[in-house]
């Protein structure tokens, strides 16, 4: 008899120990989304933006942590982490609606300098967010913060515009390695991959607060232990160029070597044809643009975040002793104010002389424009290296052994 009664005894205080661990069992496994299990890594960011209101699910029951995010889904995330304070204006986007989801969001952003849309004058509202992106944005909204950080395998693929930012992501451990070492700076982020880094943002921004009343608090600026200029010092380069026949693309191509710098290339909408570049016709497309100083070919998409830049080398042909003009479209398309231009062309055998000068009145004031060089197109790199070290650009000297 005291044995079944210690039995019972024992069963009841079983079953009354497991319906107290039932529920707070099952709460740890609810993610509340079928797609993100208890045990996913970023299962824990995905309910931290539920519960904090930075992110909602695709549905009442999916996430899609494999899905991208768009450019205008980030910024009003961000937006409401601000507290979606009121704004008055309108964005300079073409492709953005005055009253969407998304408009005070976008115009906010705009307006802190947290995006600055496409140099063709979109915004890009459905594009997916690319991880380096996020990392440029994210880094602007707080406030900017200098920081270094060891290089990941894949550096060289960060773009100049987010090579600080990628810097503080990775000192901050915001933002996680897609594989050991490896940014991955153009894969679309995840959403997986955004909550993770808002999760980690607001534990950094909790640990330090930033001063700055406009903006989100910062993280602790990354404490330089080096001597010498932080990265953020050094003057970010970009090669533009044009080139219809390759020879001005194969100085380009040494240049972004040897500076290691962002390289874009200008491309008419309406490439030009063998006929086009006919200069024995005076009736051919080059020379009806020759001949019209007004003529702008249009430039096939655009250049991101040229606010970025401090330094422009800029590459053409020269066509009758001139730029061509789709590079009067280029310079019109894009403030360089304050920015230093480099020009240099290529041609079968006449100098760069005065072809740059018609092109200053294009630009601010405030550039300021270098001397250029004429290069033919088997132009050695080591000669393009002696070129640059003797521009005597601030802390700008290459080494021309990359280029042997
Ligand atoms: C329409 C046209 C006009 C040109 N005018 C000149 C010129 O005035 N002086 C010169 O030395 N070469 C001239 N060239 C040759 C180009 O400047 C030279 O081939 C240049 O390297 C081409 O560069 P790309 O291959 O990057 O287009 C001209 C070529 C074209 C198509």
């Amino acid at each position: 008899m005291r044995s079944t009664k210690q039995f019972f005894v024992l069963v009841l205080t079983s079953l009354l120990m497991l319906s107290l661990a039932i529920p707070a069992f099952s709460a740890v496994l609810d993610t509340g989304f079928s797609d993100v299990a208890p045990d996913a890594w970023y299962a824990e960011a995905v309910m931290y933006c539920k519960e904090h209101g930075l992110m909602a699910g695709v549905s009442d029951t999916a996430f899609a942590p494999e899905h991208s995010l768009t450019r205008a889904m980030l910024v009003t995330v961000l937006y409401q982490m601000a507290g979606s304070p009121a704004v008055t204006g309108t964005d300079a986007f073409d492709d953005t609606a005055d009253d969407a989801w998304y408009s005070n969001a976008v115009l906010w952003a705009s307006q802190q300098k947290l995006v600055s849309g496409y140099s063709n004058g979109l915004f890009g509202v459905n594009d997916p967010v690319s991880r380096q992106q996020m990392a440029a944005i994210l880094w602007h909204f707080a406030g900017s913060p200098g920081a270094q950080a060891d290089d990941f395998s894949d550096e060289s693929a960060i773009s100049s515009y987010a090579a600080v930012a990628v810097d503080w992501a990775r000192a901050n451990n915001i933002i996680d390695t897609v594989s050991e070492n490896m940014f991955a700076p153009k894969s679309e982020a995840t959403r997986a991959q955004v909550a993770s880094a808002l999760m980690k943002y607001e534990s950094v921004q909790q640990a330090d607060p930033s001063p700055n009343p406009d903006l989100p608090p910062a993280p602790n600026p990354t404490p330089n232990p080096q001597p010498g200029p932080a990265p953020e010092n050094s003057p970010r380069i970009l090669i533009a160029y044009f080139s219809a026949t390759g020879n001005t693309e194969a100085v380009a191509g040494h240049l972004e070597t040897l500076l290691q710098a962002d390289l874009y290339k200008i491309e008419a909408q309406q490439p030009y044809t063998a006929d086009d570049l006919n200069y024995n016709d005076s009736d051919s497309r080059c020379a009806a643009e020759h001949n019209d100083p007004s003529a702008r070919p249009a430039i096939n998409g655009s250049l991101e975040y040229m606010e970025k830049y401090d330094i422009i080398f800029l590459g053409y042909p020269l066509w009758w002793g001139e730029a061509p003009r789709v590079i009067s479209t280029f310079l019109e398309s894009y403030d360089f104010g304050g920015k230093t231009i480099v020009p240099f062309c290529t041609s079968a055998s006449s100098p760069i002389g005065t072809s740059a000068e018609p092109l200053h009145s294009l630009c601010a004031d405030s550039t300021v424009w270098k001397d250029g060089a004429r290069f033919s197109g088997s132009v050695s790199a080591s000669a393009v290296a002696d070129w640059v070290n003797g521009l005597h650009l601030p802390q700008i000297s290459v080494n021309d052994s990359t280029a042997q």
